[in-house]
């Protein structure tokens, strides 16, 4: 969950460590610190909250340095405070050391290190590793083999970054479980959790694998495995503009990614739609076609937007592809005894790719002999990389902690995969070829929804003072509704609850009063009469009523208070047009309220802990 970036060059480092931590913040923001080496003496500076409080503390330092490492911390073990904070050190300050992940052992090691003298400071799991090295180097070991034996005494997850004025010409990196990337400059190198951090002075870019070790100078690199086995890796051209990870014009990364959605969802078919056939191309998953139509059964496990993606997935292949599907949670998955034989198709969706849960789902999975698919935004991540086969959605880089413009192209990718399938069983030409035009279109209505942006927000206005929501939809807007909930949750802290707009009478029309919003996703489609019915149920008890309805619908603005008006498409697309207003809605009431959308308390944009 942490962000982790690295330098060794010519260069000053501090401002190039300050920039990527801001690019990382997003993955953890309750501290941050970084470690240099200044005139082969060691300077560690740590700070509570945010970034910009730790450049504020070092910019008074005046410090230059060409080597160091930098952390933001996302807390797991051991409260938010300067103690807590990364890098951790050794007793005389000359190792330091960044990590990202949980070590599972911890209490085990620090117990056997206590016993030998060494003295902890912080609460955390990650001292252990810091002081496990000391230990070795103790014993008069290189540092580089001080890691290897350390990563061999623990369990857990790691990316970690450790630095040392004992050679102060290199940064030793590891990765289990936790992502970690080298980036090769012209003299200098860098390291880190996320090649957003790195890219503004890289595209050449070499991904860790689980196990790997790597010595990193300026001028050279040299990855080698836990048994000191020397591993050739492959250097890969990363291409990410810098438009699309700075905030541009907008007041928040969510709502430029909101705002970004007609190119984001345009960019995940672009090159996808075959016209002619009624189909789609999807090059990542060339070759496995027929295993996929051949399946028994199709399992989708993820977490978060992306878990509701894979429900409206669900309701997408059983209507057009006609194979069974069932949606997990990963982290519910991956503790049962699943029942997944060779004849499964399992659907990976994750936008970062390194969900912890969900990866572990996904090796579950494999094992088990079923054939594995991964559905990622983030090209290189560690899902996308380990699946047999997968299907990028190409939304760009998502800031934004709240999910937005990724779960609209998910939305996308899995229409595709769900048009390939079912145009080798039932579903016609004609029929094919009417979802690709229904398709094609969706950017321009996307479009039309967001000028309509002004309203929602004058809706919103409304709702400021509320403490509880519910959200209701049914069929393939549904998973819309909790979708919804969800983002109003995550950036407004207003409790919200999505759920089937028929299940309501079996509990939550209890809660309904004059105080209880009630946001209705009630397009004009084969559930529309039903749902409208239960409208009225909330009607009749005083609830209050925002409904997201169709534009050829004006029956509705008789009955309900306040109503946002979305272009008509097909069912299965609906969801794409339906979520935007509730995206917009959440975003200004949690702005109004005067929160920090992009970086809600609590949360991180990438879960990589269990
Ligand atoms: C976190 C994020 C959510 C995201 C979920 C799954 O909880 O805050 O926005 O939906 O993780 O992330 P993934 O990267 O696997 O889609």
């Amino acid at each position: 969950m942490c962000g982790i970036i690295g330098y060794i060059g010519g260069k000053n480092c501090v401002p190039i460590l300050i920039e990527g931590l801001k690019r990382l913040e997003y993955r953890g923001y309750d501290s941050a610190g970084v470690g240099l080496i200044e005139n082969n003496t060691p300077v560690v500076i740590k700070k509570k909250g945010r970034v910009a409080e730790l450049e504020n503390k070092i910019s008074k330092l005046k410090i230059d340095s060409s080597v160091g490492i930098a952390h933001t911390r996302w807390a797991t073990h051991g409260e938010p405070n300067e103690v807590n904070a990364h890098p951790h050190v050794n007793k005389d300050s000359t190792i330091f050391l960044v990590h990202n992940g949980i070590i599972e052992n911890f209490n085990e090691l620090r117990t056997d290190l206590q016993n030998k003298g060494f003295e902890f400071r912080s609460e955390t799991d990650s001292e252990v590793l810091v002081q496990l090295i000391d230990f070795f180097m103790g014993k008069d070991v290189s540092l580089f083999d001080a890691v290897r034996y350390a990563m061999n005494m623990v369990k857990g997850t790691y990316g970690i970054a450790i630095a040392s004025t004992h050679v102060p010409e290199k940064i030793i990196v590891a990765r289990k479980g936790s992502p970690l990337v080298i980036g090769l400059g012209n003299g200098e190198n860098f390291i880190a959790s996320d090649v957003n951090a790195i890219i503004s002075y890289t595209s050449s870019i070499v991904y860790l694998d689980d196990g790997e070790i790597a010595c990193v100078q300026k001028d050279s690199f040299e990855v080698k495995n836990i048994d000191d086995e020397l591993i050739e890796k492959e250097i890969q051209q990363v291409k990410i503009s810098i438009d699309s990870i700075s905030k541009g014009n907008y007041a928040h990364f969510m709502l430029k990614e909101i705002m970004e959605q007609p190119v984001s969802v345009k960019n995940s078919f672009r090159g996808r739609l075959l016209f002619e056939e009624g189909s789609s191309k999807l090059g990542g998953l060339q070759g496995f076609e027929t295993r996929i139509a051949n399946s028994n059964r199709i399992l989708i496990c993820a977490c978060g937007t992306s878990w509701h993606a894979g429900l409206v997935a669900e309701y997408m292949i059983e209507q057009y592809a006609g194979i069974p599907v069932e949606v997990e949670y990963a982290s519910e998955f991956r503790y049962r005894n699943p029942i997944i034989t060779a004849d499964d198709t399992c659907i990976f969706i994750s936008q970062s790719g390194e969900t912890a849960d969900t990866l572990a789902a996904m090796k579950e999975a494999k094992r088990r002999g079923a054939l594995v698919l991964g559905v990622c935004n983030v090209v290189g991540s560690s899902i996308a990389r380990e699946s047999h086969a997968g299907v990028y959605i190409h939304a760009g880089p998502e800031i934004g902690v709240a999910s937005t413009k990724a779960f609209t192209s998910q939305l996308v990718v899995l229409a595709l995969i769900t048009i390939l399938i079912a145009r080798t069983k039932h579903l016609s030409l004609v029929d094919g070829q009417n979802i690709l035009r229904e398709l094609d279109k969706i950017p321009s209505k996307i479009q039309q929804i967001l000028d309509n942006h002004a309203k929602i927000e004058k809706i919103a206005e409304e709702f400021i003072d509320s403490k509880n929501f519910l959200y209701l939809g049914r069929g393939y807007n549904f998973p819309v509704a909790l979708e919804g909930a969800l983002k109003l949750k995550e950036i407004s802290y207003i409790h919200a609850e999505g759920y089937p707009a028929a299940e309501m009478k079996h509990g939550p029309i209890a809660l309904i009063d004059k105080n209880m919003p009630a946001v209705f996703i009630s397009p004009v489609d084969s559930v529309y009469e039903k749902v409208l019915s239960n409208i009225e149920e909330v009607k009749a008890r005083k609830g209050r009523i925002i409904a997201i309805a169709t534009e050829d619908d004006n029956y509705i603005d008789k009955i309900v208070d306040y109503v946002i008006k979305v272009p008509n498409t097909i069912r299965m697309l609906m969801p794409i047009l339906t979520v935007i207003p509730l995206q917009l809605l959440a975003y200004h009431i949690a702005v109004k309220k005067g929160l920090n959308v992009d970086q809600p308390r609590n949360l991180a944009k990438s879960v990589t802990v269990e």
